[in-house]
């Protein structure tokens, strides 16, 4: 059995209807200079209807099997991060092993809000380590629209829609070194859909998603530096040895705090937020499609990334491309 994984391929896909900041403006009371100040956010995309996340999943599926050049037939194992699926079953996972052609294998569904990409990766890592898997489809995908409540526009404008994915596989060289992921359900309330009222009880605001914004911005400020700190120390590297940053997309001040804290530079991180806003659990894998494709990430580098998200979850990834 060989002992590491490595990622081989990725792919993305991002809703050709783009809402920008002055769209916004039209249907919320809000202004686009604020929400470019508080988040770096000038445009988002958003599904058409009839468009859901498993359509979008399986284009960034189709073009991260094109980049592995690999077949679906030769998948073992379907992960997929989100927290806007289709339905409550099926899964988006096994949508898409029908939709692929992929033979019956092992696919599910991870719900961990934004961190949704790197739990799924975490999880297709170890099982693939662990031989349970061999070639694994990994996926973070969300149609946060769905969800967006255009009277509360502290949440509102934050939010847009896409998928990204990676395929994974066994390696005699080491590519995946590690994934970190943690939990905090006491922190439930600061993040959720439903204003917090569980699916059995009358809704006021069903289906849609509210926050304590500065509450979540402070936790995902010490979550995320925390995460990386135990990445660098349980792979004893130094922060001076990574080469890029390829952080969750939620906010731009959250994104420049993380950089900071690691000494990094601009041209060491990589941002989409400007032009996809949050994605959720998309952002991650969309972020890093768009940089190992434009040839910023080159083979051989050394990648570090974090996300955070309701649950609270966080988590964090430490790559060698
Ligand atoms: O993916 C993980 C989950 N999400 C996050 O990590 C997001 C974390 N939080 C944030 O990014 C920020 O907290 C927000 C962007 C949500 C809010 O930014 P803030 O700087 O923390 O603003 P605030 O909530 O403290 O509000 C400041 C002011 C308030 O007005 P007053 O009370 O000072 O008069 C708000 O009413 O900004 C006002 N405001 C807005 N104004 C225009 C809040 N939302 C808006 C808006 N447009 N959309």
């Amino acid at each position: 059995m060989k002992p590491y994984t490595r990622i081989i391929g990725t792919g993305h896909y991002l809703p050709s209807n783009v809402l920008t900041n002055e769209d916004v403006e039209k249907v919320c009371d809000t202004k686009s200079d604020w929400i470019v100040e508080r988040t770096g956010i000038e445009q988002r995309h958003f599904c058409e209807d009839g468009e859901g996340t498993s359509d979008m999943a399986e284009v960034a599926a189709r073009r991260a099997l094109e980049s592995a050049g690999i077949s679906a037939e030769e998948l073992d194992l379907i992960i997929v991060g989100t927290s806007s699926p289709d339905y409550g079953s099926p899964s988006v996972a096994a949508i898409l092993q029908d939709r692929l052609g992929c033979k019956t294998i092992c696919a599910f569904d991870i719900s961990a809000a934004c961190t949704g990409f790197i739990y799924s990766l975490g999880v297709a890592d170890s099982m693939v380590k662990a031989g349970a898997a061999k070639t694994a489809l990994v996926i973070g995908a969300e149609r946060i629209s769905t969800y967006i409540d255009w009277e509360e526009r502290n949440t509102a404008v934050l939010f847009g829609d896409g998928a990204g994915a990676a395929i994974i596989t066994a390696s005699d060289e080491p590519g995946i070194l590690s994934t970190h992921l943690h939990a905090d359900g006491s922190k439930k309330d600061i993040l959720f859909l439903n204003n917090g009222k569980p699916v059995y009880e009358p809704q006021d605001r069903a289906n849609k998603v509210s926050m304590v914004g500065p509450d979540v911005f402070k936790n995902a400020v010490k979550r995320f530096s925390e995460v990386i700190d135990q990445c660098l120390t349980e792979n004893n590297v130094a922060k001076e040895d990574i080469d890029w940053l390829v952080p969750h997309q939620a906010n731009l001040r959250i994104i420049q705090a993380v950089q900071k804290k690691l000494g990094m530079n601009d041209e060491q991180v990589v941002v989409t937020v400007n032009k996809t806003a949050n994605n959720s659990a998309a952002t991650v894998p969309i972020a890093l499609d768009l940089a190992i494709r434009d040839g910023r990430i080159k083979p051989g580098q050394l990648v570090i990334s974090a996300a955070f998200g309701a649950g609270l979850t966080w988590g964090a990834l430490l790559l060698r491309v």
